[in-house]
């Protein structure tokens, strides 16, 4: 084979790597975006200071322990989260939200930002600081509300 062809071929080899390594990346960055693992701040632009963020289906029924659940939120994570979980913008964020999915932010994460409070990581409202007076139990009731309210919403 006359040397051109070889440089012809090694052309084609090295442009079908690239495109191969840029369709990997893409698809994988998509992929991490879909699971909510992504660590990106969303848009916000267009939410006025102080509005819902998210659009939150209410579910028909909740569950009695998510009935407790509801209780408790609104009394001391509703200031800051939002009625339904839906988010206040400039104060915290939905958890209603493909961030805060069980495959993601498991009940743990619940537990732990009740008492240990939270390191502002996905948004840009600051941290969380720890939720006293509340027991094992009543952080249990609350994730069940949450996890309902994810549900209704195509989230989990
Ligand atoms: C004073 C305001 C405030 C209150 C009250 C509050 N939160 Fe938060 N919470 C925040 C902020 C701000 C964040 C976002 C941190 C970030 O940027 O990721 C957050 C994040 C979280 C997260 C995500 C944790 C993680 O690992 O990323 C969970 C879960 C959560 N809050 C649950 C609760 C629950 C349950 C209550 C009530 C018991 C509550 N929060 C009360 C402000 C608050």
């Amino acid at each position: 084979m006359e040397k051109r062809h070889y440089l012809a071929i090694g052309g084609i080899a090295i442009a079908a790597v690239a495109a191969l390594i840029a369709w990997s990346m893409s698809s994988g960055m998509a992929a991490r975006q879909a699971s909510g693992h992504a660590m990106f701040t969303p848009d916000l632009t267009g939410i006025a200071d102080g509005a819902p963020i998210a659009e939150v289906l209410v579910p028909a029924a909740f569950s009695s322990e998510a009935q407790m659940g509801e209780r408790a939120f609104n009394a001391v994570c509703a200031v800051c989260h939002g009625a339904n979980a839906a988010g206040i913008n400039g104060t915290a964020p939905p958890l209603v939200h493909i961030f805060y999915e069980s495959t993601h932010h498991g009940d743990a994460a619940f537990y732990s930002a009740a008492q240990n409070g939270v390191q502002a990581h996905h948004w840009k409202f600051g941290d969380m600081a720890p939720v006293t007076g509340l027991t094992k139990a009543d952080i249990g009731n609350i994730v069940a509300y949450v996890r309902a309210l994810q549900r209704e919403n195509g989230i989990n």
